[in-house]
């Protein structure tokens, strides 16, 4: 249970504390009409904070500056609108807060704002420090050319590289089938190294197959249970997965996009 925490009174519903009181704080709030879910995560010992994908600046720095945390850092999953709404408003009311992405964005047309870029190889990670609690950034290509997976201290942050019960789609500008494909294989390795009861954290709230909306998950739900896990175990299965392109707005855009490049 928490106590607490401070929430913000606005068109927005208050953030969710899903983990405290270990060296961790993180909370969740569903923001915007596309579903997603903005994390934050509070290093307990030196209150400094991190938003990963917001999808409103001034939300996220109300919530810290009510509840005494330096909101210092940014992490942007990949720069797909939804995920990147925030920021420039961040920047607004704290021009001092880090905005970190993967270089590779700029692949599909990303040029910011953000104010550092990370370079590591795909299929590999890099420590990110968030006051005295290090996570590893993996770079999983596929979704977007530059899209980043966080895992430590008791948490796995997907974006749209892994949903709860699926993936996420590789039809849009910038997104390939084989890298995901090599990105989930690559995935699955990590996670299966990883305490059974680590938490789930995705970039969006999608219904389940059983009719449920949870918006996380542990990690041995999602290897037992997760489609797109489930289907890696050939190329020929993987491709078929229906989830991974759609005929939608969003693909006819991608289309023209590829055509112009
Ligand atoms: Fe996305």
């Amino acid at each position: 249970m928490w106590y607490g925490l401070f929430v913000v009174e606005e068109q927005f519903t208050p953030p969710v504390a899903i983990l405290s009181g270990g060296g961790l704080t993180v909370l969740q709030a569903q923001l915007g009409e596309w579903d997603n879910l903005n994390h934050l995560l509070v290093c307990e010992k030196t209150s400094v904070a991190c938003i990963v994908d917001p999808f409103s600046g001034e939300y996220w720095n109300d919530v810290c500056i009510k509840n005494g945390w330096e909101l210092n850092l940014c992490i942007l999953t990949h720069s797909h609108w939804d995920h990147t709404k925030g920021v420039e408003e961040l920047l607004r009311v704290n021009p001092s807060c880090q905005i970190w992405l993967h270089e590779n964005e700029a692949l599909r047309g990303w040029s910011g704002p953000d104010t550092d870029r990370w370079s590591h190889e795909q299929y590999s990670s890099v420590n990110f420090e968030i006051g005295a609690l290090s996570f590893n950034i993996h770079l999983t290509p596929g979704h977007t050319p530059g899209h980043v997976s966080i895992i430590g201290n008791g948490v796995y942050i997907s974006g749209d590289c892994l949903f709860l019960g699926r993936c996420g789609r590789t039809d849009l500008f910038g997104g390939d089938l084989k890298s995901q494909y090599e990105s989930l294989l690559y995935l699955k390795s990590v996670l299966r190294k990883l305490p059974n009861n680590w938490l789930v954290l995705p970039g969006h709230q999608y219904l389940l197959a059983d009719g449920s909306t949870p918006t996380t998950s542990t990690i041995e739900e999602l290897l037992k249970n997760n489609l797109a896990l489930i289907g890696i175990e050939t190329w020929d299965n993987f491709k078929k997965l229906h989830f991974l392109s759609f005929d939608d707005n969003l693909a006819e855009k991608a289309r023209r996009q590829r055509a112009q490049n």
